[in-house]
């Protein structure tokens, strides 16, 4: 292989590995937003009910929660939030919402436990 080639290829990882941590969801964040009371107005958070995540699995790629059926995690993570924590519905491509998506992502089924109660 040539030198060119071989730098080509460096500078395609670099911009991939630097447009995934700049435009994917901070998983982190979306942890703490998880785990915090500001998401809702009525001092329960993700966590009140889902303890460590428990009973999301973030692999599906269909949701279902008391009996509705959501095709996307942005739409389980509103219904929740407006239903479980009286707030207000975040915005799909806002930082907040990627952010939840991507905790709710790293959610393995293997945690699954049944969550009773909205
Ligand atoms: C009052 C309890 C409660 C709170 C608080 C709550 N949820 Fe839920 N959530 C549930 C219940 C009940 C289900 C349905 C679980 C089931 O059927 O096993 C569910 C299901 C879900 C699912 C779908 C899980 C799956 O694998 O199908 C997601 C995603 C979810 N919740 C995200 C959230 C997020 C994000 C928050 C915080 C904004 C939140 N929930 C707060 C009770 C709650």
């Amino acid at each position: 292989m040539g030198k060119k080639i071989l730098w080509k290829l460096l500078m395609v990882i670099i911009v991939i590995v630097f447009a995934s941590v700049t435009f994917a969801g901070n998983v982190r964040n979306g942890e703490k937003l998880f785990n915090s009371p500001d998401l809702g107005t009525n001092g329960r958070k993700c966590s009140s009910c889902h303890r460590k995540g428990k009973g999301i699995n973030g692999t599906k790629r269909v949701f279902r929660i008391i009996g509705r059926k959501f095709r996307n995690p942005e739409d389980a993570i509103n219904f929740c939030l407006k239903l479980a924590l009286k707030g207000e519905p975040l915005e799909k491509d806002s930082k907040e919402m990627q952010d939840l998506v991507s905790y709710i992502r790293t959610l393995k089924p293997g945690k699954k436990k049944r969550v009773i109660g909205c």
